[in-house]
């Protein structure tokens, strides 16, 4: 069976004194209030990690997740941050090829197969991102579109390997913009990337394998589209800031 995550983005805000105060109100109604079967985790930037791993790692149904990391196992990468690195201080998950980071820091489907190899090798489950922008939608094709990133950056892997991954499907145009995909937009891609991901690693490794939705998910929203049948949770950016919001949208099963 395939697990519910819903995992939070925090992107690049909070103070750590925020940061603070966020994860423990988060942590406390996680707790008190959701599902033991929800895997409910903290995506934070880089430098509070040792710190709010800290808070979640008793918490059975919590784990924290960075938000990239480099492709390269050490070396002269001026500012940047390793998967053994996120190893050695208990970091449980890593984002891998966020919209974001396609955009802003140009990853490719090549480099960002390098970072799912280089995660896997040092024990972080790899949630890969994948999703078009509006102009793709627009013009047709977008089903192929985004089942080819996963065909250009995951179809290398083992079977063993394919099964420590899991999916977020983030249609660009929905992220931060209000915009929510609806759930028949949702249910259509998600099902359409677990056929595809059938076709690759047969039906049993498709039905386990957990594809979230992200893009303006919100408490309002969460439970409509949970409730498809092949969507298995969210990628949480703007709401995940708020703890009550947060916290009702892993309650949305
Ligand atoms: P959003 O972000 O929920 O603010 O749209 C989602 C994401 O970028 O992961």
């Amino acid at each position: 069976m395939r697990k519910k995550i819903v995992a939070g983005n925090w992107k690049m805000n909070k103070t750590m004194e925020e940061a603070l105060i966020l994860t423990s109100e988060v942590v406390h109604m996680v707790k008190d209030e959701v599902a033991s079967d929800v895997i409910v985790v903290l995506g934070v930037p880089s430098i509070y990690l040792t710190t709010v791993q800290k808070y979640v790692e008793p918490v059975a149904n919590m784990g924290v997740a960075a938000q990239n990391c480099h492709q390269k196992a050490s070396g002269a990468y001026t500012g940047e941050i390793s998967a053994p690195m996120l190893q050695s201080i208990g970091v449980d998950y890593v984002y891998i090829g966020h919209s974001e980071r396609r955009q802003y820091f140009s990853e490719t489907n090549e480099e960002l197969a390098e970072k799912v190899n280089i995660a896997l090798a040092n024990g972080l489950a790899p949630i890969f991102c994948c999703g078009e922008s509006l102009e793709q939608r627009q013009a047709g094709g977008f089903l192929e579109f985004v089942a080819s990133q996963l065909t250009d950056s995951l179809f290398h892997l083992s079977e063993e390997d394919f099964r420590k991954v899991a999916i977020a499907y983030e249609p660009i145009w929905a992220i931060g913009t209000g915009l929510t995909a609806s759930s028949e937009q949702a249910q259509e891609m998600h099902a359409y990337l677990r056929g595809h991901l059938a076709s690759k690693y047969g039906q049993s490794v498709a039905n386990d394998t957990s594809i979230l939705y992200g893009g303006s998910c919100n408490e309002k929203n969460a439970q409509e589209l949970f409730a498809c049948p092949d969507v298995d949770g969210g990628l949480i950016g703007g709401a995940s800031l708020k703890s009550r919001e947060f916290t009702n949208i892993a309650k949305s099963f």
